[in-house]
């Protein structure tokens, strides 16, 4: 006899796509089933970067500040080196992650959290605990074999690994989080987007004390390179990538191109590679070893029907920039919203084929940032000297940088232009904070006026502020009139609901939200910013970045992008309101 279990939603992986998936639709009082083949949340670190926008994701349900308080911040990540050893000399180093004091400022101003270094050993559990406590079961051990669906739901043929028993899931909608081997994906025969990928990379967990060799020189991430040494085929050149300050390691090996992998190295020489890059006495041991792929790879599209996909599923790169768990968190919180509008009657089955429309684009944006960023790396690695054939011509190259000659200023020169070039891997705040979404559920302007285009030089580097339709909406501290304490506009919307922004003169838009709220059942807020509003603007930080006049309004979804926004108050504000919203939910 096959079982069946009826619940809301399923989803198949508990890692972060997943298990954040489950954390936002459980806030809007969805229920379901997880189920992930393994037997715990992640057994190693992975990805760490935790970016603005994925915190501010998590800040809707009040996670950021688990995530705060579980994180290494600060100073700790506040350099990538490049260097002979960790012991030994430095190559050159850069400011990351927000603390270069060039641009200190423009990430303070961006939003209201700060990124973090978060492993996901750590992330995952507080997520899975966050669902399970509000909603969702987990099914650890369970294998997600397949799936039928018609037009009322979908049926997911799961099997309980340690009682073999095979049973079936209904429900209205089935999410694949099934990792970088989806099988969903494949099951989907969704096509993937594919360019050569950079190969393998080889994870060396580490346990070592590194405190007094990183205590004048703080950072999360250390290039070792040493030109002039032959080094073993599976570890050529490294990244020491700090876990916890500074007792745990991660040694990411890269095998010098075309090496032969199928001999698995010993232990012994791992460890021995392991204390040739950490470059003096110090005692370490090896925790775990795991084999990964650089990968340059998106889906095409993330859904069919009533099969809905992310993170790793419909998007494969590797982590530099440190654009993975932080995309995935993205993916699911702009598609929970839709999937518990759509499941609750406040909006129209239709806008579910926007998640695919929205995200698509930034998963290609980020796979290939992620991937250039890889490849920018290789200008520092010829300017070193490692890609260098032969030990004589790297031990040459190396020796070259110290000296007064042509070939050593212009090694030198190479060098510093290709650690500038790497601010867009370790300042990338354009490509975390400029996604931009087009599809129904974003209006654009039909006003000319309006300014449409963003000046700026760099879209990986800069985040540009805007309420251009389709726009993050940009955070600006505000106040009430009896100061109360600053209020980020990010806190004043999301949760659930719609949040429309206005001013002096747009009193208007208030009865009118809340006649348009009653009549489709969808809640609308409404601030007006302002001298004497509900709101303050005590810098003139919105009256800067608004780019529309005073009683105009900037409509805000609830996942906090711009759906919306006119420049002055409408003649019929709620016809235009109603129009506009019933665009945007496809009702
Ligand atoms: P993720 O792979 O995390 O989760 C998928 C889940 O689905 C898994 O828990 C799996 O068990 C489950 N699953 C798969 N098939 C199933 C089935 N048929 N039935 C049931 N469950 C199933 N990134 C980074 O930025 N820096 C890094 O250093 C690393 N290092 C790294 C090392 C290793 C070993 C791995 C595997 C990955 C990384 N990554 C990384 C990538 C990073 O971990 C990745 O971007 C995110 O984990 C992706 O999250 P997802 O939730 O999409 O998939």
């Amino acid at each position: 006899d096959v079982a069946t279990v009826q619940t809301d939603v399923v989803i198949v992986g508990a890692g972060p796509a997943g298990a954040s998936l489950a954390c936002f639709l459980s806030s809007y009082g969805i229920k379901g089933i997880i189920v992930d083949l393994n037997s715990t949340s992640a057994d190693t670190p992975r990805a760490h970067i935790t970016s603005m926008a994925a915190m501010e994701c998590l800040r809707d349900i009040g996670l950021d500040v688990v995530a705060d308080k579980l994180a290494t911040k600060g100073d700790c990540m506040m350099h990538t080196r490049w260097a002979h050893s960790m012991a030994g000399r430095e190559y050159a180093r850069i400011y990351s992650w927000g603390n270069d004091p060039r641009r200190k400022g423009e990430y303070e101003r961006a939003s209201p959290c700060a990124p973090v270094d978060l492993p996901q050993t750590l992330l995952e559990p507080e997520l899975v605990r966050y669902a399970t406590l509000n909603g969702f079961q987990i099914r650890w051990n369970t294998e997600y074999l397949s799936f039928e669906q018609d037009a009322d739901g979908v049926t997911a043929h799961v099997r309980d690994n340690i009682t073999k028993v095979t049973y079936a899931v209904k429900a209205k909608y089935l999410f694949g989080a099934d990792g970088a081997r989806s099988k969903i994906m494949t099951q989907l025969d969704i096509p993937l987007e594919k360019h050569p990928g950079g190969g393998p990379a080889i994870n060396v967990l580490v346990k070592a004390d590194l405190s007094h060799l990183v205590k004048h020189r703080m950072g999360n991430l250390h290039w070792i390179m040493q030109p002039d040494r032959e080094h073993p085929e599976f570890g050529w050149m490294s990244i020491v990538r700090m876990v916890k300050p500074w007792h745990e390691w991660m040694f990411i090996l890269f095998p010098s191109p075309g090496s032969d992998l199928s001999r698995r190295p010993s232990k012994e020489e791992y460890l021995g590679r392991v204390k040739e890059l950490i470059g003096d006495d110090t005692p370490a041991e090896i925790l775990r070893v795991n084999v990964w792929n650089i990968n340059e790879i998106v889906a095409e599209t993330y859904s069919k029907d009533r099969v809905y996909c992310l993170g790793d599923a419909v998007h494969r790169h590797p982590p530099f920039n440190g654009l993975g768990s932080n995309t995935c968190i993205q993916d699911a919180f702009n598609l929970a919203w839709k999937i518990a509008y759509v499941m609750q009657n406040k909006a129209g089955p239709e806008i579910l084929s926007t998640y695919s429309q929205e995200r698509q684009p930034v998963g290609k944006s980020i796979v290939k940032r992620a991937n250039d960023g890889f490849r920018d790396h290789a200008h520092i690695w010829n300017a070193i000297g490692i890609t260098l054939p032969t030990l004589a011509e790297r031990k040459a190259l190396l020796s070259e940088l110290a000296t007064n000659s042509q070939v050593g200023r212009t090694s030198r020169k190479k060098l510093q232009e290709a650690i500038a070039q790497s601010e867009h891997e370790f300042h990338g705040l354009g490509i975390e904070m400029n996604q931009v979404y087009a599809s129904s559920a974003i209006q654009a302007d039909q006003d000319p006026s309006l300014k449409q285009t963003l000046e700026n030089s760099d879209v990986v580097l800069y985040h540009i502020p805007s309420t251009i339709p389709g726009r993050r909406l940009p955070h600006v501290w505000l106040n009430t009139a009896v100061p109360s304490g600053l209020v980020s506009t990010i806190d004043l919307a999301g949760k659930g609901g719609f949040t429309l922004f206005t001013g002096i003169g747009g009193e208007a838009w208030k009865p009118a939200a809340a006649k348009i709220s009653e009549q489709l059942g969808v809640p609308i807020r409404v601030y007006s910013i302002g001298f004497d509003q509900d709101y303050e603007d005590p810098y003139f930080d919105w009256m800067r970045v608004r780019e529309i006049e005073d009683s105009g309004c900037v409509l805000c979804r609830p996942d906090r992008f711009v759906g919306w926004r006119t420049k002055a108050v409408a003649e019929n504000a709620e016809d235009a309101l109603g129009k506009v919203l019933k665009a945007i939910l496809s009702k």
